[in-house]
């Protein structure tokens, strides 16, 4: 019986071959995210700035999977400011896998300041990393996605690309970009056969969002805006990664799932006179 159900689950949501480019791959929903496609059979091309995160992640992968053939996990520095990067990058992993089948395009950054006091040179990089990069890295990609006939693009939106919070003005303008690029892909790429989707997470306790959870006042003022009263972990992002890698979603392109425990619903309730029996 638990037999049946494994196979019945793996023909549905298996990613058993799938070559995977991952951007952000070192970081807090990345790593998890990585580790879960990784158990689901795809073979990962691991991609960030952070080198040392990477050579963690891929012995990590590597010791879940010790039989797994070298392809199985493969690091690779991307700096996604840099266009002569993400060229050599993307390169690197058609040559050793000869495809990409799903890129996954998590990296970004933030910087919380209000927008009176945000310097050009934070606009920039921040409008570097988390739009013009994903941005030219997919249009790489799908240079040869167009080639094979077929691919699949996630996209990594926010909260913020619908609902902001304060001293998130370039971040937000950043991940509302990402929505509209999003549809954009979805629109000019389905005659070649590829798909686009986003995930917009609401608030997960990563690397990223640490300062504002630990902040004496924002921690709360957050869990007052989420109905389920707590961060996300970035292991509740996995079911929907793999949900959108997979076949499962086919016919699913353009859209964006949020994941936020109740947030956009519209947060927590304050205490009423109502009584359960
Ligand atoms: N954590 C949250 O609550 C949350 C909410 C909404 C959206 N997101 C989005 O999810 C994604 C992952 O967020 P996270 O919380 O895991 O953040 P994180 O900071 O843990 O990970 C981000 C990763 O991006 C990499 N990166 C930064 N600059 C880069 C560059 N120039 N080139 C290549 N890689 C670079 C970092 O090294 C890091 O590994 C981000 O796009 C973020 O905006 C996160």
């Amino acid at each position: 019986m638990a037999d049946s159900i494994g196979y019945y689950l793996e023909s549905v949501f298996s990613l058993k071959d799938k070559v995977i480019l991952f951007t952000g791959a070192a970081g807090g929903i990345g790593a998890a995210v990585c580790k879960a496609y990784a158990k689901a059979g795809a073979k990962l091309a691991i991609c960030d700035i952070d080198e040392r995160g990477l050579a963690s992640l891929e012995q990590e992968i590597r010791s879940d999977a010790p039989d797994a053939p070298a392809d199985k996990v493969m690091a690779f520095r991307l700096d996604l400011t840099d266009i002569v990067s993400i060229e050599a990058c993307v390169n690197s992993v058609v040559d050793v896998y000869g495809r990409v089948d799903v890129l996954f395009n998590c990296a970004g950054i933030n910087k919380r300041e209000g927008i009176l006091d945000v310097e050009e040179s934070t606009y920039d990089r921040i409008m570097q990393i988390n739009l013009k990069g994903l941005y030219f890295i997919s249009q790489e990609v799908a240079k040869h996605m167009r080639k094979a006939g077929h691919g699949n693009i996630i996209n990594m939106a926010s909260h913020n690309s619908v609902g902001m919070l304060g001293g998130c003005s370039v971040y937000g303008a950043t991940k509302s970009a990402v929505t509209a690029l999003t549809r954009s892909m979805a629109v000019e790429w389905a005659k070649f056969g590829i798909r686009a989707n986003a995930i917009a997470p609401g608030h997960i306790l990563t690397p990223l969002t640490a300062v504002t959870w630990e902040h004496p006042t924002r921690g709360d003022y957050l869990r007052d805006r989420i109905a389920m009263r707590r961060p996300g972990q970035p292991e509740e992002i996995i079911g929907t990664a793999l949900l959108l890698a997979s076949d499962a979603s086919s016919y699913m392109s353009g859209m964006m799932i949020h994941i936020d425990g109740g947030c956009l619903a519209g947060g927590a309730p304050w205490d009423f006179d109502t009584k359960y029996s």
